[in-house]
């Protein structure tokens, strides 16, 4: 059976599915219906595109059911604006409530999440979420650990990143990896990816995605960049993370809810564009 079905009833023939396809596997010989011949079957990465841009709904796929497939509803559609708004009004927040995240909408932002690009649309992201206190506490606890072994073994990267002063402020306050929030969120994927830089490039993807999903509904986000740098070179974190056995992290991003509201844009830089 072919990895594709085509409605011969609604199926006009038009060869867009063929012309979308970006492996240009699917032909429509001698006049007839779209196919991909068997022994091409292969190199269709199951990205769904034919289904997505068949304006008669006529073609379903194995890896994108028409079931599984709903309907762009245009009345969703969001001005220029509003999408220039959110993406600029999104902040890293650094105070969360002290409320807790249902995981009914972790769920949901991690769905949304799926559907960033990913390398030859392998979707090898998978996610480890931390909602339980007493971990959260022991990353911040660990963390001590850690900026007192990179003052000691790394002092030039310690002095650019004033650990000393951090350190201290951390043993008072005990929020300087995750700033309160009541929620991390791991990406992880296998250490041997042949495409670790393909993998690093989908998990942010996939992270910042899930930001602006979580802007959406009213919650917030933060890169925790040093929880990052430990899950790769601290054990004691690594222990913490308890990532499936092969599994490097990726990226790491607190969550929860914004205790303040932002007013104004910050300022951005310039953009230097070479252009030719
Ligand atoms: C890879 C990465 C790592 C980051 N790590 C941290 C972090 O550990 N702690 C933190 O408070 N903010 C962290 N941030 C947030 C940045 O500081 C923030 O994006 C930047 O200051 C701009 O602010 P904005 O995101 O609100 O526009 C990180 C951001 C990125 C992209």
């Amino acid at each position: 059976m072919s990895i594709i079905e085509i409605n011969q009833k609604t199926c006009n023939k038009c060869g867009i599915c063929a012309a979308e396809c970006p492996r240009r596997i699917i032909t429509l010989p001698d006049g007839g219906f779209p196919e991909i011949a068997a022994q091409v079957e292969a190199a269709c990465n199951g990205c769904g595109h034919c289904v997505a841009v068949c304006p008669k709904g006529s073609l379903s796929h194995r890896d994108s059911p028409l079931g599984l497939s709903p309907k762009i509803q245009d009345g969703l559609k969001i001005t220029s604006e509003q999408v220039e708004q959110l993406l600029k009004s999104r902040r890293s927040a650094r105070a969360f409530k002290n409320k807790p995240v249902p995981r009914e909408v972790i769920t949901r932002l991690i769905e949304d999440a799926r559907y960033a690009p990913t390398g030859h649309n392998t979707q090898e992201v998978e996610w480890l979420v931390i909602d339980n206190k007493k971990e959260l506490d022991r990353i911040e606890e660990v963390g001590i650990d850690w900026m007192r072994w990179v003052i000691q073994n790394m002092p030039k990267q310690a002095a650019e990143a004033n650990m000393e002063e951090k350190l201290e402020r951390q043993k008072l306050h005990h929020d300087a990896f995750l700033r309160g929030a009541p929620v991390l969120i791991v990406t992880h994927a296998s250490k041997d990816n042949p495409n670790a830089l393909v993998a690093a490039i989908d998990s942010a993807n996939a992270l910042s995605f899930l930001d602006l999903a979580a802007n959406g509904l009213g919650l917030a986000t933060c890169w925790a960049g040093y929880v990052y740098f430990m899950a790769n070179l601290f054990p004691p974190v690594q222990e913490v993370l308890a990532l499936p056995e092969g599994h490097t992290a990726y990226g790491c991003v607190m969550l929860g809810y914004n205790k303040f509201k932002y007013h104004r844009i910050p300022a951005r830089k310039v953009p230097r564009i070479i252009w030719r």
